[in-house]
């Protein structure tokens, strides 16, 4: 049978995501820029090799699909995707779909796509690392209604599913609406690793944890209100141990983390958008700051070590703040989307993307599945509102103050999980303090105040003439 799939990129993501669609019964032709590559992928095909085309060139790949063809990228986001999509333009025709599934940034996707291009295109956010590609996947896609209609059977095979079965394979909406989600996705994977990260340090430096007692309370969160994958492989990682030193892993790993880039692009869309994602924030900058190496060093060296031992602090606090901390992180990053839908023209659905969210991915957890279910009560509600989830904030947000109290006394850097804190408080404050900031605004430069008895005198008594 000749594929209707190709396939470009077969780095670690595109080899697996190849497997899986011919494991599922899709014929796919793959070609990879460097030729080894695509033979040894297809080498170590296994029983799947009869259904995998391997290609020399570009132009072998495109012989080799019958039309109309779906082209699945699978190349570093940038100007790999735009370098494939100009080899491609001379040799595809109208009918023919090309589907970016990298993480592109979704201004690139939206580019593209109004680029005039010789043939359809779509951008999809895949979610779930290598395993996740292989086995199972969340999808995100964005494109025009027929198109994912078109690649719906193919997607939803290959996709993960959730506990009721439903495939986690979603159309977000059109052009970059499946990239934008994702970059969120990833907005909100880094603010979970770094809450974790961050009762990690409160347990290690503030309670004097070892690894694997910390690898060992991680595990049973994990088999409660916090079960997630992120809380699973945090707990694995905390038990390891190291073969070079005989100790636990985690204590020989550089504090420094990296980033590709997915989660600033979340940030700065946020600013843009003026949505406030605040953990998301802090995530961010708590990357930005690791990456500091030498000059943390020497701010310890001027000002001595921070964190000090805390009392009064049990895990039981520790995990309610996470969960708290979690319920905020999403309300934001919900709230985040719904204002981008509404700038963009998007129809973006919020319990379909809770519910593409609950199998697959990175942040894959328990609480998704309680999120689709409250976002499908009101898609327009902040999150933090349901009553779910407003009554599991009345439960955990003493202990959330109580965390956040402890690292600022403490010296423990817990700014996520801060930062979550004022955005909450400032959330359920009717009466808040901008009321200072519209006088000063008026002050230096007569920008005008509404007053709360609704009288027409918009300056104070600075005000000239
Ligand atoms: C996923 C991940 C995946 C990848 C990111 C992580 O959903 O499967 O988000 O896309 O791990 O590249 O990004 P950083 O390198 O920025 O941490």
């Amino acid at each position: 049978t000749t594929p209707q799939i190709g396939l470009i990129g077969l780095g670690t993501m595109g080899a697996a995501l190849a497997l899986n669609i011919a494991e599922k019964g899709f014929p796919i032709a793959v070609w990879n820029r460097t030729a080894q590559v695509t033979q040894d992928f297809h080498a170590a095909a296994g029983d799947l090799a009869g259904r995998i085309t391997p290609t020399a060139t570009l132009a072998d790949l495109v012989a080799a699909i019958s039309p109309p063809r779906s082209i699945i990228l699978m190349v570093p986001a940038g100007p790999a995707v735009d370098e494939q999509v100009a080899a491609l333009s001379a040799l595809l025709g109208p009918d023919d779909l090309v589907i970016d599934a990298g993480n592109a940034n979704f201004h690139d996707t939206n580019r593209r796509n109004a680029a005039g291009l010789p043939f359809r295109f779509m951008g999809i956010g895949v979610s779930g690392g290598e395993e996740g590609a292989r086995h199972g996947p969340a999808i995100m896609a964005g494109g025009a209604s027929a198109d994912w209609a078109r690649m719906a059977p193919v997607l939803q095979a290959i996709a993960a599913r959730a506990e009721d079965g439903t495939p986690c394979a979603d159309h977000m909406g059109p052009a970059g609406a499946g990239h934008f989600v994702k970059s969120v996705h990833n907005g909100i994977e880094y603010a979970d690793m770094q809450m974790i990260a961050e009762v990690y340090g409160v347990m290690r430096d503030g309670l004097g944890m070892d690894a694997p007692a910390i690898g060992t309370t991680f595990a049973r969160w994990n088999e409660g209100t916090l079960r997630s994958y992120l809380v699973e492989i945090s707990g694995i990682v905390a038990q390891a141990k190291d073969a070079a030193s005989g100790g636990p892993l985690l204590d020989v790993i550089l504090d420094a983390a990296g980033q590709k880039g997915t989660g600033r692009w979340t940030v700065i869309e946020a600013q843009n958008l003026a949505a406030p994602i605040p953990v998301i924030e802090a995530a961010v900058m708590a990357r930005n700051v690791s990456s500091r190496v030498a000059e943390r060093a020497a701010g310890e060296a001027v000002f001595g070590p921070g964190p000090e031992p805390v009392t009064g602090l049990s895990t039981g606090d520790l995990e309610q703040a996470l969960i708290a901390g979690k319920i905020l992180c999403y309300a934001q990053g919900f709230a985040m989307m719904s204002a981008a839908g509404g700038e963009f023209g998007w129809a973006l659905d919020m319990p379909a993307i809770a519910r593409v969210w609950r199998a697959g991915c990175i942040i894959r957890s328990a609480m998704l599945n309680d999120m689709a279910e409250a976002l499908a009560e009101d898609p327009g509600r902040n999150l933090m509102l349901a009553p779910f989830f407003a009554d599991h904030l009345r439960l955990s947000l003493p202990a959330l103050r109580k965390v956040v109290a402890a690292g600022a006394l403490h010296g423990l850097s817990c700014p996520a999980l801060a930062f979550g804190l004022a955005w909450f408080d400032a959330m359920r404050t009717a009466r808040g303090t901008a009321n200072m900031i519209q006088a000063q605004r008026d002050f230096f430069g007569l920008h005008g105040f509404k007053r709360l008895d609704g009288l027409d005198l918009p300056h104070g008594p600075w005000a000239k003439g």
